[in-house]
Parts: C-alpha cells; structure tokens; sequence
C-alpha cells in the first residue's frame, strides 16, 4: 500500500524514506538499492574526489535504478574546502532533481540549486537553522536529533522535543532524521508532524552498504550506550562508535591542558576512518554511528528493510487506532485488570540470549 504524504508525493517515492549523506558510504551500490526498494537513495557527492568524478558516480546509478535518487552536498568547515559551487554545478547538470544540503553557510549553494528547480532537502539539528534554512527556499528540513549519527550540534535537544518544535514553528514539510530503524519509528514521526524519516546508520547495516562485513557486524553487536560524542571542546561534536580510538580521544580532549586539537587531531582522522570500512577492523579509526544502533539486530538487503518499514509502519498505525472507541461504545475487555501489552501484541523479541537483553 503506498504512502501518501507531502514527501512521496514530491518525491515519487513509495515510502517515506530517505537514506542520507554517508562519508565513504553513500556509493552507487546503496543508493541504488534504497530507490530500487522504494525509499529514497542519496549518493554522497564529497565521496567522489572531484566533480567529475562525482558526474561518473551519477552515471553509473542510473544504470542501476530506473527510480529518483538524490545527492547530498554537505558543507563542513575545512582548511581547504572543495569547490561546492563546482559539485553543485554537475549536479545540476546531470539533471539529478533532489538534493540533499546539510551544514555550514549553504546560502548560494541552495541558491544555485533553487534557480535550477532541484527540490532541495535541508538538514538540521536546531529549529533556528531551520528557519534560516525557510527562508533560503527550500522545500524540506530534514530535522536530525540529539539520536544521531554524526554532526549532533551543540544544543543536544532530541527528536521528541525537536520534531515537535518542528511541527509547532516550520511553515514547511519536514522529515525526521536520527535514531530511526523500524516502521514503528516512522509511525511515531509521522504522528509528531513528520511526512517521512531520514536514515543513516540503519542503511549502513544492508547488504548493499559498500562497507566491510566486521563493521555492519558490529552495529549488529553494539547497543544504544555504544556511541561518544567528540570534539564537544571545539564546538564540532560528532557523535562516533565507540572504539578504542574514540575512547582514546575523548579522553585527550577531557585532558587536555593546552585544549589545542592538534593534540587529538591524529585520532580523529578521517583517512583511518574510512580504511575501516575498507580493511573491516572497528578500532582502526573513528567511524560514524547513532544510538540507533541499539535497535539493530539483522543485516537485510535494502528491499527488505524498506517493505518491513512500511508493513510495521501500516501495523502500528491500525494498531493505535484500535486504542480508542467510538462515542458511546464499550471498551473492549475488563476495566481495571492489566495483563501483556495489548498495545504490542505482536512484539518481536529481539536478541534472546545475547547482550542486548
Ligand atoms: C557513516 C556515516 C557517515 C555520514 N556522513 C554524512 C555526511 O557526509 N553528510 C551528512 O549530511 N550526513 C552524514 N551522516 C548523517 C546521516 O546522513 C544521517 O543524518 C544520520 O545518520 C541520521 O541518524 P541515524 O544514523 O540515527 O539514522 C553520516 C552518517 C553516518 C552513519
């Protein structure tokens, strides 16, 4: 049964959601898959050296899926930051439609994309870049939590209070984005105002993730409290898997008597994060992950994870709905007794015998 919100509906997509931005992981194999499954696909433009090759990686998703896929552009802040305005321009030249902004000072890159009619997705992790995002034009926010993998902000307001203040205060459509991997968790998104979810970590650990087995292995292992949050001193924290490394430059950064991040740049270095997921050993650098990796349990293709979002989503909204009774009608079943979840009657128990219970 498709879905039918402002999201589907702009995107022509049959469930309402979004695989984001992945550094070293948002390749042609995975967005390919999650648009083939019926979500939304999003390659990661900064994953591609220069442009070009970034026009190459278009290409050859379009071999791979007949469905819209996207691209994100994320704008960090970098010593020697790449030619955004140079990404953007192949993007737009390669006809891709759907576009994915998160970070710093996006205004002319969404500007350039705007005036070339891209339907542009802006992440964000506080209602004020929210608005300041409105009024650069674009269509939809993409609201990440406190949950997230990742850039977590400095403010560390969660979804519940997030996307709330979201529904209460954006004039336009927003997703949620963080701490999302089953279908019950877009029922409650949609609830609090939402017309789909954004996810990153729980598309890490498919089938189709163009990452070593070890890695989507240990998100399977790893629960919820298995995540730190790094380089808070310099007001850039990144919410990582917890390793040796990111334990290690956590500890330096608390340490630390000069506060200078030469001291725990080493630790934190991107290169040795992404031979992680080449060489598939978890401590050989910081690599991103969200506490939604407590709620992982199975490595499925993107097919099947997508359809098992939709089907628990469809549940658990008949489910709730099932939790009131009309006007004059009886309750069903005895006041006053409290027996199992009548709410949950289908429960899966997940990891029976195994550290997550
Ligand atoms: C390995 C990894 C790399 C990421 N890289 C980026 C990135 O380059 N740009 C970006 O906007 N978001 C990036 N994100 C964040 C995701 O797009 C998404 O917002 C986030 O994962 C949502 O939280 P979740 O992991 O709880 O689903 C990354 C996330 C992960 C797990």
């Amino acid at each position: 049964m498709p879905f039918n919100t402002e999201l589907t509906r702009a995107l022509g997509i049959k469930v309402p959601v979004v695989q984001g931005g992945m550094q070293w992981v948002g390749y042609a194999e995975l967005a390919s898959a999650v648009s083939n499954g019926g979500g939304l696909g999003i390659l990661t433009a900064l994953t591609q050296p220069t442009p070009e090759d970034l026009r190459k990686e278009i290409g050859r998703c379009r071999t791979m899926t007949k469905n819209p896929f996207g691209v994100n552009l994320t704008l960090l802040p970098a010593l020697v930051p790449p030619d955004y305005g140079a990404y953007a321009q192949v993007i737009i030249d390669e006809g891709i439609r759907i576009v994915e902004t998160a970070g710093n000072s996006p205004g002319p890159v969404i500007k350039q994309l705007k005036a070339a009619g891209c339907t542009i997705l802006h992440k964000c992790t506080t209602i004020r870049h929210a608005q300041s995002a409105v009024k650069l034009g674009v269509d939809f926010l993409s609201i990440d939590g406190f949950e997230c993998a990742g850039h977590v902000g400095e403010h560390d307001i969660t979804n519940f209070i997030l996307l709330s203040r979201a529904r209460q205060s954006l004039g336009v459509p927003f997703i949620a984005s963080g701490g999302f991997a089953d279908g019950q968790g877009l029922a409650a998104a949609l609830a609090l105002g939402a017309c789909g979810i954004n996810m990153g970590t729980r598309f890490m650990c498919t089938v189709e993730a163009p990452i070593h087995q070890n890695i989507k292995q240990a998100i399977v292992d790893a629960q919820e409290t298995d995540t730190e949050l790094v380089l808070r001193r310099w007001r850039n924290t990144s919410r990582l898997f917890a390793n040796k490394v990111a334990k290690e430059a956590v500890k330096i950064e608390k340490e630390s008597q000069t506060g200078k991040f030469e001291e725990v740049a080493p630790y934190v270095s991107g290169k040795r994060g992404r031979q992680v997921f080449l060489n598939g050993d978890k401590d050989f650098g910081v690599w991103t992950a969200g506490q939604v990796i407590g709620l992982i349990h199975d490595i499925p293709t993107c097919e099947e994870l997508v359809s098992r979002i939709e089907r628990e989503a469809i549940d658990a909204m008949k489910q709730t709905q099932g939790l009131f009774v009309g006007e004059g009608q009886q309750p069903v079943g005895a006041i006053g007794t409290v027996g199992k979840n009548t709410n949950n009657p289908g429960a899966e128990v997940w990891g029976v015998g195994k550290s997550k219970l």
